[in-house]
Order: structure tokens, then sequence, then C-alpha cells
């Protein structure tokens, strides 16, 4: 499918750099799993020299609008140069259709995206692989490229252009949210810019905070000047780019935050009770709580408010013998995005027999994680002896979170 009656835009970055990307208010769900609900970009910019050079295309069935927005500037067919600093099909979707049209151009990508673009699309363009620092000369204009491994994938580059000292950061930098015409950080509102940053940030690159950490230093270790930062995602940074550098940095950072995040499930209501009153206790040791009903809360904003919590707390009933499946489901996506290790904190409620919090802590010790004592269990409504469980708990978290 294409979508060809939409608007056309581009934006003029500097002389003769250009942003030639579009918004995406058609994908529901970022990697059919995370919710956009102010849709989100595929940026793809252009620079203009003896050569031409467009950087990262699009998704597929964007390609009409993004030649379009090409268009606006050269024939597509002049292109000398495609850059894929990334595969991922977000950013190559329109590879198959460039390749078409500019026949003469050379693709310029890692040794490793160079067997994905064989297994994606092998399209038959000449090919230029780059080393890490490696240079190409486009004219008066300089593209260095710099290996950023895993942000977000193994063949993952950003590409810099020295003269006009703008880094094509790729992921890195990124955000969800479409830009609606306003693709630069003085343009934007920024508390919304800080919020779906951070929950793409959490719900895609979790499992490679210490390669984005790695990419920081990276990048400052250039001693390079950085007028705009131009990710692949999201608005570009000319009014502070050391706005999203150091937010990135904060968040993926080894450090953990001082609050602590409660996720729970409950059925009837006894286990929300726990958790509301361990929520109080908390609050009233002046420890900072987020909390989520694992069966309201979606994912991604549960994940976004866990990843830097000092101590997580899982409360579940029991079901079928085992922890609650919701709790089960974020249990996995702790393990699958690598969640730094820290303290973990349990309770419980049971009809009968029991078993969800049992299996938990025996899981998650299995995982290396640390289980705060005590673990709260409790039938349905907590006995004396209970109560005073949650209170300890409730200190002992404290403890460490302040
Ligand atoms: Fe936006 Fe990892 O692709």
């Amino acid at each position: 499918m294409h979508l060809e009656e939409t608007e056309t835009m581009h934006r003029k970055i500097t002389d003769g750099v250009y942003y030639v990307g579009v918004d995406d208010h058609h994908t529901a769900l970022f990697e059919n799993l995370w919710p956009l609900p102010f849709g989100v970009s595929y940026n793809s910019y252009l620079v203009v020299d003896d050569k031409i050079a467009v950087i990262d295309t699009v998704k597929n069935i964007f390609t009409q609008e993004w030649l379009d927005n090409i268009r606006e500037i050269v024939d597509p067919e002049k292109i000398d140069y495609i850059v894929l600093n990334h595969m991922e099909p977000d950013h190559t979707g329109a590879l198959p259709k460039i390749a078409e049209l500019a026949k003469n151009a050379t693709i310029v990508f890692t040794q490793k995206a160079a067997g994905m673009e064989e297994s994606f699309y092998n399209v038959g363009l000449k090919t230029k692989v780059v080393e890490d620092l490696e240079e190409l000369s486009l004219g008066k204009k300089t593209l260095k490229f710099v290996h950023v491994q895993f942000v977000h994938w193994p063949e993952t580059m950003a590409t810099y252009l020295a003269e006009d000292e703008v880094l094509f950061s790729c992921d890195a930098f990124g955000s969800f949210g479409a830009l609606n015409g306003k693709h630069f950080d003085d343009e934007i509102d920024m508390r919304m810019i800080e919020s779906e940053s951070k929950r793409y940030l959490s719900t895609i690159i979790t499992s490679y905070f210490k390669f984005v950490q790695r990419a920081i230093e990276k990048v400052k270790g250039l001693g390079v000047g950085i007028k705009f930062i131009a990710p692949s995602h999201g608005p570009i940074y000319r009014k502070d780019p050391t706005w999203v550098i150091d937010h990135f940095d904060k968040w993926s950072s080894p450090e953990l935050d001082k609050h602590v995040t409660i996720i729970f499930g409950s059925m009837y209501g006894y286990n929300l009770r726990l958790a509301h009153t361990l929520k109080k206790e908390l609050v009233e040791l002046g420890v900072e709580v987020k909390i989520h009903n694992i069966s309201y809360s979606t994912m991604d904003n549960v994940i976004t408010d866990a990843v830097r919590a000092g101590v997580i707390v899982l409360g579940t009933p029991t079901y079928d013998a085992f922890p609650f499946p919701k709790i089960w489901a974020f249990v996995n996506e702790m393990e699958g995005k690598r969640f730094q290790k820290r303290p973990i904190a349990l309770f419980g409620t049971h009809g009968w027999g029991g078993g969800g919090v049992r299996k938990l802590k025996k899981y998650l010790e299995e995982n290396k994680f640390e289980i705060l004592e005590p673990n709260v269990r409790c039938r349905a409504t907590p006995t004396e002896e209970e109560r005073q469980a949650i209170k300890t708990l409730a200190k002992n978290i404290a403890e460490i979170v302040k």
C-alpha cells in the first residue's frame, strides 16, 4: 500500500542540508507492540553538495511522500549516495524504490548492514562499506561515519556532517511523536518530547542501555562541535542539542532513580488493597511511588516507570497455582529487556493453596535479583501480623531508595 495523496514537506536545516522525512499517523503500534498515541516520524535527510547524499529512507508505505519531499529539492535520480545508518525497515523500507530511480547511486553502510541488506532487499546497487570514523567527501562537505553498535541494532552507525556540525544520530536521541510541521526543538512542546522520548528509549532500547552510554561517550570523545542533532525519529535539536544528550545519558545510566514502582494484579480487590496499603506506608515514609494495575496500564507505561525504579514491587494473586499471568508477562519483559539487577519486593494474596509469590521469588532469584524481606503473603484480608509485615517491608524499601 502507498499513501498517494499526502501533503509534501521538507525543511531546511542549514545551507544544503534538508529534512525530507515523513510523519506516520497510520501505525497504531510501533514494532506492533508499543502504542503511538501521537504518531511517529521517520526522519530522512538530504545533503546537497557536488555530490548528493540521502541519509536513511522511510517506512515503505510512505515511500511516495518521501520521494515527493526529495523532489522539492532535487531529482531523486541524481542522488549519488544512499547512507543507511540502520537497516531496520522503518528506515530502509523505501530503499527498493529509490534504488530503481537512482540507478547510479552507491549504498553506504557498515559491514554488518551489508549482509542484512542482501537478505532484506538485495537491490543490486553499488555499495561502499565504511569503517568506524571513515570519511566521505561530497565536495565541500564531508560525512564521517561513527559506528554506534546496538543503538539500536548491531549494524548501526551515526553520520556526522563535519562542516555544518550536524550529527545524524539514527535511533539514538530519538522520540515517538509525529512532528506535524514542527521539526525543531524550539518549535515543539518539550514536555511532550520529554515524555515520548523517555517512553521510546524505555520500550525500544532498554536492552542496550550500556551501548547508549558507550555511544554518548564516543560522541563526546570525538571532540567535535555539534550544532544540530538530527535523529531518525522525533525533533531535530538545534536550540539545545545537549538537552537530549543529557537526558538520554540520565535515562540509560546505571544509577537508578530514587522512586519505587509498584506493579500489581488483582482479581477481586484484595491484592489492590494490599498495594494501596503498601503505597500509603511508603508515602508516609517520604518515598516517591509510581503504581500500576497491570490489567489496566499498558505495558509501555509500566516498563517506562519501572526501568529506572530503585526498587520494583510486584504484587500478584495466585492464579492456577502460578503468579497472575499479566505479572508473569511483565517479569518476562524485565528479563527480555535485560533490566538492571536491583532489589525486588513481593506481596500477594491467595484463596487457598498459594504459589504465586513463591514461584515469582524462585524465578527472580534464579535470575539474580535480590528479593527484599519480608515477602507478604495473605489469604484475603491481612491478619495483624501480616499488616506489621507490610509496615516492615515499607521500611526496608524506604531504606534503600532514600
Ligand atoms: Fe527506528 Fe531501530 O529503528
